[in-house]
């Protein structure tokens, strides 16, 4: 077991709440529960976060020296590991492998951990709040009984569907292996918008992995039976699908931020800031297909030039591992239009700096949900090229419901074309509806995790709950 404990604790941390968070081991999903630990933190509580040993060591990797770090809140927070029993470095990669290898292997460990810690501290932990892809951590709690509190990262709509199986299993949609029977569009309710079931989570993480993420989903549905159940939207984007969810209360906007480390697996390029800092006021276009997706190289050429047609200034995050096997080749003259600075590419930004400039104009995303809110957050008019997962149903409110958004189209082939990126970025950045409605959603995404707000007041009622 790896251990963090930062030093240099000048409060008293015998009188604290004691809260153990454990994140499924994603970027996308170690984030909102980074900052939610982070706003516990700030009501008074002390916070064991639980990370696997390999996620435990990238975040390490990634911390940068002289940034605001979990130093900042000294004392208050400990980072731990245990391993994720995971022998084959490849199964990290099948969402329904990997959830199945740890809910082996990693509840003794875990066990272990809060027994020795109510041993060890003074403040025994009391309450374990778990992303819902970590059930069996609430199964532990409850068997050393202990508060459990489930998490779920995503949106209240993929939620929704998710605790929707047994009806969709009953009505026949779907057979037992999640597969779909009918493919008419499904109304949760009558408040939700029909739904396409071919935009259901577990149909869209690869064919191979589909019957496995399905069946572990199913199982994930237990956490539902927790003491609290917290979700990172809220209520005015998502009403009719919270409504749907026994208990949820939701807290978001939950942000990612650069005094969130250790909470990110690559080191943020903060260069990118100046460069952003010497172009006019909303003029560049940010791209980013958050930490999993993978390109490949046809398609990383048509973003290229893409970019380049639409004559706009842009920032691209290129991660080190964006491409589905070869290293990147940048189209020819790519370079050069880099070096006259009309673009910078990153490996990893500071996303919220990013997204909170005055120069950037626009969003080009994958839907990750956390980038989702993020944009919302900011006000930004969203151009969506959603890839896997949840995102097709995040694209789906973004376009669709909230209508602070276009998409773009694939090929047949699964290509996006550079001038459909060009035409729909045009299209987007001159409509100034979206550009309006974009900014109405940045005021009601900020006046509910305000004092008085939605979000507020739930997290305010859930932190007296477990204090
Ligand atoms: C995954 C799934 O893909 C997504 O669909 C699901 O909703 C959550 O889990 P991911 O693909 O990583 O997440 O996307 P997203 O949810 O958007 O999370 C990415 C996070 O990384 C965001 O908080 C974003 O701010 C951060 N990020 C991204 C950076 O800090 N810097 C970057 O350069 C890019």
């Amino acid at each position: 077991m790896n251990s963090l404990v930062p030093s240099g604790s000048t409060m008293s941390s015998s009188t604290k709440p004691h809260v153990l968070a454990i994140p499924f081991p994603a970027q996308g999903h170690i984030m909102p529960l980074m900052q939610l630990s982070h706003r516990l933190i700030r009501r008074g509580f002390l916070v064991t976060f639980v990370n696997t040993e390999h996620i435990h060591e990238r975040l390490m990797a990634a911390e940068q020296p002289g940034k605001p770090s979990s130093q900042d809140f000294a004392g208050e927070i400990k980072l731990v590991s245990i391993p994720d029993g995971c022998a084959n470095g490849s199964d990290r990669k099948k969402f329904g492998t990997f959830s199945n290898i740890m809910l082996k292997e990693m509840p003794g460990p875990l066990e272990n951990l809060i027994l020795d810690t109510n041993i060890r501290d003074a403040q025994k932990i009391t309450c374990v709040i778990a992303d819902v892809h970590m059930f069996w951590a609430l199964e532990v709690a409850e068997k050393l009984n202990i508060t459990r509190v489930a998490f779920w990262p995503a949106s209240a709509a993929t939620f929704s569907v998710v605790a929707s199986i047994p009806q969709l299993l009953e009505k026949r949609v779907i057979d037992s292996n999640g597969f779909l029977i009918e493919k008419r569009p499904v109304h949760l309710s009558d408040t939700m918008p029909a739904m396409d079931p071919a935009w259901f989570v577990w149909l869209n993480v690869g064919q191979e992995n589909e019957k496995e993420s399905f069946q572990f989903l199913l199982l994930c549905l237990q956490s539902i039976r927790s003491d609290h159940i917290l979700c990172n939207s809220f209520p005015e984007i998502e009403f009719p699908a919270i409504n749907l969810i026994k208990n949820v209360m939701p807290i978001g906007p939950l942000l990612s931020d650069m005094h969130l480390q250790p909470s990110k697996l690559w080191t943020e390029d903060t260069s990118c800031l100046d460069w952003l800092d010497r172009q006019p006021a909303r003029s560049v276009i940010y791209v980013s297909f958050g930490s999993l997706t993978l390109l490949n190289q046809r398609q990383l050429l048509e973003l290229a030039h893409g970019l380049e047609l639409t004559g706009r200034p842009f920032l691209w995050v290129s991660r080190p591992d964006l491409m589905d096997g070869s290293p990147a080749v940048y189209p020819d003259g790519f370079a050069g239009t880099l070096a006259a600075g009309r673009g910078c590419v990153v490996e990893w930004a500071p996303q919220q700096e990013v997204l909170s400039h005055p120069s950037i104009a626009c969003f080009l995303t994958h839907c990750g949900w956390n980038s989702t809110m993020e944009g919302l957050y900011h006000g930004l008019p969203l151009l969506c090229w959603s890839c896997f997962a949840d995102q097709h149903l995040n694209e789906y409110f973004i376009v669709e419901v909230w209508k602070v958004g276009l998409r773009v189209s694939k090929g047949k082939d699964g290509i996006v074309r550079k001038e459909e990126m060009k035409d729909m970025l045009e299209k987007l950045l001159k409509d100034e509806r979206i550009r309006m409605r974009a900014m109405e959603m940045k005021v009601r995404a900020r006046k509910n995790v305000m004092e008085g707000g939605d979000s507020w007041k739930n997290f305010t009622t859930f932190v007296d709950l477990i204090s």
